[in-house]
C-alpha cells in the first residue's frame, strides 16, 4: 500500500472480530514498526506489553479512557516509556520527550497494522496506577497509551472531517 493512501484510508477500529485472532508474529511485525520510529536523541525509551488474556483485556478498557472495545480486539498494547532510558544528556528532559516519543512509536504501529488488515484504535492510559499494578509494571517505566488492536469486523463508512488544508496550513508565520 502507498504511503499516502495508508496514511488517508486508516481509520479508528472500534468493532472487532473476536473470532479472528492475531498471530504472535503479527504483533511482532507491528511492535518492530515502533522500533523503527524516530525517539529523541535515539534514546529508545519504548517499550510495549501485548496483552491477550480477556480478563486483563477488560480491566484494561475500565482504566482507559473510553475504550469498551478492548473486550473485543484481540490483543491489546500497552505502550510503555522507559524514563531510564533517557541518558546522557536527556536525564531532565524525561517529561518533555515521553509523549513525543511515544506518539510516534504509536503512529507507526497504526499504520504498520493499518497495512496488514488490521485495525487499531488509540486510548489513552488514565488510571497509571492501576495499569502498573495490574500489568506489574516497574515504577521508572511510565505507561503512556493503549492500542486495540484485531481484525476489524465493521469499518466507519466515512471518515471523521477533517478540517480543510488552507485552514491548518501557514506559510512563513502564522
Ligand atoms: C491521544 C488520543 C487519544 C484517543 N483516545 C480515544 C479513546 O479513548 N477512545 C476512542 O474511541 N478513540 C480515541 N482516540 C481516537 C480518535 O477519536 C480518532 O483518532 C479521531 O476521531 C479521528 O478518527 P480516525 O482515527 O478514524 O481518523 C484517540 C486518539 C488519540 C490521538
Amino acid at each position: 500500500m502507498d504511503v499516502f493512501e495508508a496514511i488517508e484510508s486508516r481509520r479508528s477500529i472500534r468493532d472487532y472480530d473476536r473470532n479472528k485472532p492475531v498471530s504472535k508474529e503479527t504483533v511482532e511485525k507491528i511492535v518492530n514498526a515502533a522500533r523503527w520510529a524516530p525517539t529523541a536523541g535515539n534514546r529508545q525509551p519504548i517499550e510495549v506489553i501485548a496483552v491477550s488474556n480477556q480478563e486483563v483485556r477488560e480491566k484494561l478498557a475500565s482504566l482507559s479512557g473510553y475504550a469498551p472495545y478492548l473486550k473485543d480486539s484481540p490483543v491489546a498494547l500497552v505502550v510503555c516509556v522507559n524514563q531510564n532510558k533517557y541518558t546522557k544528556g536527556y536525564e531532565n528532559a524525561r517529561q518533555f520527550y515521553t509523549p513525543m516519543d511515544a506518539s510516534a512509536a504509536i503512529m507507526n504501529m497504526m499504520l504498520a497494522a493499518h497495512g496488514l488488515g488490521l485495525g487499531t484504535c488509540w486510548d489513552s492510559v488514565l488510571d497509571k496506577k492501576a495499569i502498573r499494578e495490574l500489568l506489574k509494571i516497574p515504577e521508572h517505566v511510565e505507561p503512556f497509551s493503549i492500542l486495540a488492536l484485531g481484525y476489524p469486523s465493521k469499518r466507519p463508512e466515512t471518515p471523521p472531517r477533517r478540517r480543510p488544508l488552507e485552514e491548518m496550513i501557514h506559510w512563513e508565520t502564522y
